[in-house]
């Protein structure tokens, strides 16, 4: 019960990397905010960790609006009196599309969900995670180490994160406040398996992973686990690669 009475954040806690650790986070005793832009699949969130007896609660966001941020925090503060940890995951893909081919619209939304969406979090919650010593976890990716795990605006955003991290982590130091980021490689949730060419994806992806495989959401769950808990009480500003060995060739 490494998280029993603190509060979570999780964004994208409706599928994939944010379900896999809401569940983990609520299992060792955290109260945990599923917070994501599709209603459903979070309350569906919720409902696994309330059959396992674990505490839940689902609030809206949209991560690329400043205000709905801001609501999420001010409303977990409203129901639970104190933030621990918010780990700011919620992000989209841009389908590997090339610089050229990239739409303002496209680049707007990537970037507004995955980079503007980790900053208004980190904006919001970190004044609140001063007052518990609490800290933050990104999901940055392979794509903040290295080209060619996404397109130009997806790159750009996670290397964004990555950059964050760093200077967040600085900043937030003095107030006794740990900021840490993951690097996932390949992992099996909807931003793979909803590809119409999964099958040659996937045939990527074992190519490039040392280990051969996608990751399961829960390996990807536990080393977050990991950096927001106390034994990580040392470790801060850094992007711990979870990626199968990816960006070791
Ligand atoms: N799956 C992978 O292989 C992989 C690899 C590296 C990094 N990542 C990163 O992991 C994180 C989670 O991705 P996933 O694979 O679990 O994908 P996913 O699509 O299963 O989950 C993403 C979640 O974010 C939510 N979301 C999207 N836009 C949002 C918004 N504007 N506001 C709030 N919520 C929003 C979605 O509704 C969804 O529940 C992302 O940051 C992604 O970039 C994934």
């Amino acid at each position: 019960m490494r998280f029993k009475d603190k509060t979570v954040i999780v964004t994208g806690g409706g599928s994939g990397i944010g379900r896999a650790t809401a569940i983990a986070f609520a299992r060792e005793g955290a109260r945990v905010v599923v917070a994501d832009i599709v209603e459903e699949s979070a309350k569906e969130t919720v409902a696994l960790i309330h059959a396992k007896a674990g505490l839940a609660h689902f609030i809206f966001v949209d991560v690329s609006d400043a205000k709905s941020v801001n609501a999420l925090v001010a409303s977990t503060l409203a129901t639970f009196g104190h933030l621990d940890v918010y780990f700011s995951n919620a992000a989209v893909i841009d389908a590997g599309i090339h610089c050229t081919e990239t739409t303002d619209a496209l680049w707007a939304r990537v970037m507004g969900v995955n980079l503007s969406g980790c900053f208004y979090g980190a904006r919001a919650a970190l004044p609140h995670l001063a007052k518990t010593k609490g800290n933050m976890v990104f999901t940055a990716s392979v794509a903040s180490l290295g080209a060619m795990a996404g397109g130009a605006s997806y790159t750009a955003s996670k290397y964004g994160v990555a950059g964050l991290v760093n200077q967040l982590a600085c900043e937030a130091a003095v107030d006794g406040v740990r900021v840490n980021g993951i690097a996932p490689g390949g992992v099996l949730t909807n931003i793979f398996s909803e590809m119409k060419n999964f099958d040659e994806v996937e045939t990527m992806v074992k190519a490039v992973t040392p280990l051969g495989r996608f990751a399961q959401p829960e390996e990807i769950a536990e080393p977050v686990l990991f950096l927001a808990s106390d034994a990580a009480s040392f470790i801060t500003g850094t992007v711990l690669r979870v990626d199968g060995g990816w960006r070791s060739k």
